[in-house]
């Protein structure tokens, strides 16, 4: 297949009325059942028109994602998710405080949703994206989108336009690039519970702290604990391995100097750590032959979400035999962090606390 790759320059300012005809351009292709990947606030979508059952194989297909696993739709307004899903209360509050915005909510679906775009399920997750040019391709779309990660199934999340062509030349019909996705983790998945207290299914760019204000938050299992055997996942996507770079990555809950001693214990062949910046100095002194992958700041949060899935991919680019890294805190988007970080390590964790 030929993939167009065209270029907007960010989800941020306005469109002006040259970069609106490449989206008219981008939107009559999903019209007609065809795969455009776009930016959005969190990571880039590969989408396709989500009442559409064959653009919703093709998505399956262009990711090589079981099709069990089902996709997000998007829409442009909340309001929208009328036509897709039964509306509740609750829906309205999360979609006042926090659309658009990284925020999933999964509801009742409404039969408008083919079967294969809900991968079986009963429930729909609805999304209203707020980068501009995701929103405004949905709006000419005039349907829901329907879109995963633009990723292969397995590899870390786009958020780079670059990540995207590495995964997905030939397979789609469009890429748009608009530069680099603000936040760089997935959207915050949330499904409320028959009490009125929200699951949290998936954390992202909305923490937990703020979906407090709107209602008592319970976390799935699954966010920070290995699925046990045989259990059932509430959200498919939990039972698969994600993210997962190829070299084995091992993640170290302790401080610095712990993390130091036990990376010159272990550490054999091309080793990789992804270290905070006012650790690299003490690391390059006391390990001069590993690679350092820099995450920011300690404490910056949003930085090291921003970055982390750019820095996975660059790891498998190296082809380390190793990489060692420092285990999140669980606070603010530092959960989502810590969430994505223990499935790429497959849950690989050392306590070098005493
Ligand atoms: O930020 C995002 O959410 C990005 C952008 C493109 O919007 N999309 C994204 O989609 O991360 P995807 O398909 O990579 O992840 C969606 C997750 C999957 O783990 C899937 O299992 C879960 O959402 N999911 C989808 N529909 C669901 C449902 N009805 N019930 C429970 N989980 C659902
Ligand atoms: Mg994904």
């Amino acid at each position: 297949m030929n993939t167009e790759i065209i270029k907007i320059e960010d989800g941020k300012g306005d469109i002006s009325t040259s970069e609106l005809s490449l989206l008219k351009k981008a939107a009559e292709i999903l019209k007609s059942g065809g795969l455009v990947v776009f930016p959005t606030e969190t990571v880039y979508g590969l989408g396709g028109d989500a009442t559409n059952p064959s653009a919703s194989e093709k998505i399956y297909k262009a990711k090589g994602r079981p099709s069990d696993n089902p996709l997000i739709i998007h829409i442009s307004r909340p309001e929208d998710a009328e036509k897709y899903a039964y509306t509740t209360d609750i829906y309205y509050k999360l979609a006042e405080r926090f659309m658009p915005g990284p925020i999933t909510v999964i509801l009742k679906a409404r039969g408008s949703v083919p079967e294969k775009t809900r991968g079986g399920l009963e429930t729909v997750a609805v999304r209203c994206p707020e980068n501009k040019i995701a929103n405004k391709l949905i709006e000419l779309a005039g349907v829901a989108i329907a879109a995963p990660s633009a990723n292969l199934s397995g590899s870390p999340s786009p958020t780079k336009a670059s990540h995207v062509i590495d995964d997905m030349m030939g397979r789609v019909d469009m890429i748009i690039d608009g530069g680099e996705c603000d936040i760089g983790l997935e959207s915050t998945i949330v499904k409320a519970d028959e009490d009125g207290s929200l699951c949290l299914l998936r954390p992202g760019g909305i923490t937990v702290d703020e979906l407090s204000e709107i209602a008592p938050v319970r976390l799935a299992d699954a966010v920070v604990n290995k699925l046990k055997d045989g259990e059932v996942a509430i959200s498919p996507g939990m039972k698969y391995r994600h993210y997962a770079p190829k070299a084995p990555l091992v993640l170290l809950d302790g401080d610095i100097s712990d993390a130091i001693s036990y990376i010159g214990d272990n550490a054999k062949g091309r080793v990789a750590v992804v270290c905070y910046t006012e650790d690299k100095e003490s690391i390059c002194k006391a390990l001069p032959n590993v690679t350092l992958l820099e995450l920011g700041e300690l404490g910056d949060f949003d930085e090291h979400a921003h970055r982390l899935f750019d820095i996975l991919r660059e790891a498998d680019k190296m082809c380390f035999d190793i990489i060692f890294a420092p285990l999140p805190e669980k606070r603010g988007i530092g959960l989502a962090l810590y969430n994505r970080m223990i499935r790429a390590a497959a849950h690989t964790i050392i306590n070098l606390r005493r």
